[in-house]
């Protein structure tokens, strides 16, 4: 067996896999997240390190599985989080994460001192979550708590140095830091001298699937595993979401859809330009990329409009019906702007808006007008891919999204690809433990061991009527931003 874990933002999930990709057990712990001032985001490291303990060795006695069968483990970890840790390798203070947004003067800061070579170099912009921002708020606002850090990780980092005693991060992740040099693979001097951080801050990199060392002998104990388990580095969630679905080679994307929706596709190419209006990050495969586009509001829009509209009421009951709703929700249209927007417009001040509405538009028809703005959201990530050239024909759809089929045929027709679901989906965790699965020996690659590993189910092909009736529908969508921006 190997284990997968999937550190994310509101709970640790361990998943045990089985030599042919069966799930033999599963078991999650959650954590607060902590938010005690408006924009902080923080989490404490030992809360993740208990959880994680914890789920494994709820894995472990779940499944019965010998302790000596579990040959290896590996992670995937919500990304950015600054984990600046001291001389003894103690966190100085509690994670800044992802999605914290104090960091805007910081981004402005770096914007300024290395201008066009930001992008150039890193592959994106300054954007308030990522960790070199948090780096430079903590060394203007807490300078005496930046004097002792020794070094920095990424949240899943940190819960590998505790299990195993060995510091290093992984290229997925290090990319989301700003301070990679994304098409090097190497920490970039550049930027570190530029803004004025110390370079020997930046720990070892590895690959995804490097083995970083076995588990301590005190750790393995606790959690029911044999010290000699190995244990290899694992990536980002958003790397090890794409490992999960398959997403693998060339002209493969993924259609993510929870409460914030991603569009990612898979990238081969270091230099392709997308001007940084996606992000770009390297992947947990070799030699290999993903660039990425995220609606902020994506199954959110649909929880809001739920608990205000129609409280009480199932996503079932809510969405029964919106596939007798004609194309175009009968004239009304949504833009899911409730909390400002990431890809294109890189806005946190749009909001968002129902245009078009008529005395007769039904609840049915207003949850359908939801689903087609988060769609058209999620294809203008689609148009810049496709704008730098890249093929987008079959999407692998995952989360909220793939589980309504009148959604999954919307995104066909919107997205103008075939959409395929995922019998197995298990997220990020599946391509952890894909990582430890390749790492111990049991496939060459991480695409062989998707052959194995990875089942998909139905597939929706674009109707070619409804795709011309949204691509008229998404011309008007797309000005609706720009119409709406004077509102605020
Ligand atoms: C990616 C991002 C999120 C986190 C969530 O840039 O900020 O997807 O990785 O864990």
């Amino acid at each position: 067996y190997v284990i997968g874990i999937d550190l994310g933002t509101s709970a640790v999930k361990a998943l045990l896999v089985g030599q042919d990709g069966t799930i033999k057990a599963e078991a999650s712990r959650e954590y607060p997240l902590l938010q005690e001032r408006s924009g902080h985001s923080e989490q404490r490291p030992e809360d993740w390190v208990r959880g994680t303990i914890q789920a494994i060795q709820d894995v472990v006695r779940s499944s019965g599985a010998p302790a000596e069968s579990i040959e290896g483990i590996s992670f995937s970890g919500q990304m950015h989080g600054l984990v600046l840790l001291d001389a003894a390798r103690r966190p100085v203070r509690n994670a800044i994460l992802w999605n914290d947004t104090r960091t805007t003067k910081q981004c402005r800061e770096i914007e300024a001192a290395l201008g066009a070579e930001l992008l150039d170099i890193t592959r994106n912009p300054a954007l308030e979550g990522f960790t070199l921002p948090k780096l430079l708020w903590v060394k203007e606002n807490e300078p005496e708590l930046y004097a002792l850090g020794e070094v920095f990780v990424l949240p899943k980092d940190y819960v590998r140095y505790r299990l195993t005693g060995d510091i290093a991060m992984d290229l997925s992740d290090a990319a989301g830091t700003l301070l990679l040099d994304v098409r090097a693979l190497g920490w970039s001097d550049e930027v570190a001298r530029r803004v004025g951080v110390d370079r020997s801050l930046c720990p070892p990199l590895v690959e995804s699937g490097a083995l970083v060392g076995t588990l301590l002998p005190e750790i393995a104990a606790e959690a029911g595993l044999s010290p000699k388990t190995m244990v290899f580095a694992g990536g980002a969630d958003n790397a090890c979401g794409a490992t999960g679905a398959g997403i693998l080679g060339e002209d493969a994307a993924m259609c993510s859809i929870g409460t914030s929706g991603v569009i990612l596709a898979y990238e081969n190419d270091k230099n392709r330009d997308f001007a940084g209006k996606v992000h770009f990050f390297n992947h947990a495969a070799p030699d290999a990329y993903y660039a990425m586009g995220v609606t902020l509001s994506a199954g959110h829009s649909l929880g809001w409009f739920r608990d205000t509209f129609a409280a009480g009421v199932s996503f079932g009951e809510l969405l029964a019906g919106v596939g007798d709703v004609p194309v175009g929700s009968k004239g009304l249209l949504y833009t899911p702007y409730l909390v400002g927007e990431r890809t294109p417009h890189a806005d946190a001040v749009i909001r968002g808006s129902f245009v078009g509405m008529d005395a007769s538009h039904s609840r049915t028809d207003f949850a359908r007008a939801v689903m087609e703005g988060i769609t058209f959201s999620l294809n203008e990530s689609i148009e810049l891919f496709r704008a730098a050239g890249k093929s987008v024909g079959r999407i692998v759809s995952i989360g909220g999204g793939a589980k309504n089929p009148d959604w999954l045929q919307m995104q066909a027709d919107v997205f103008r690809a075939e959409v395929v679901t995922m019998k197995n989906e298990q997220g990020p965790g599946m391509g952890a433990a894909m990582l430890a699965a390749v790492g111990c020996g049991w496939f060459g690659s991480l695409a062989d061991c998707a052959k194995t590993f990875l089942e998909y189910g139905a597939a929706y092909e674009p109707k070619a009527a409804d795709v011309e009736k949204y691509a008229q529908l998404f011309q008007v969508y797309k000005d609706v931003y720009a119409q709406t921006r004077e509102l605020n």
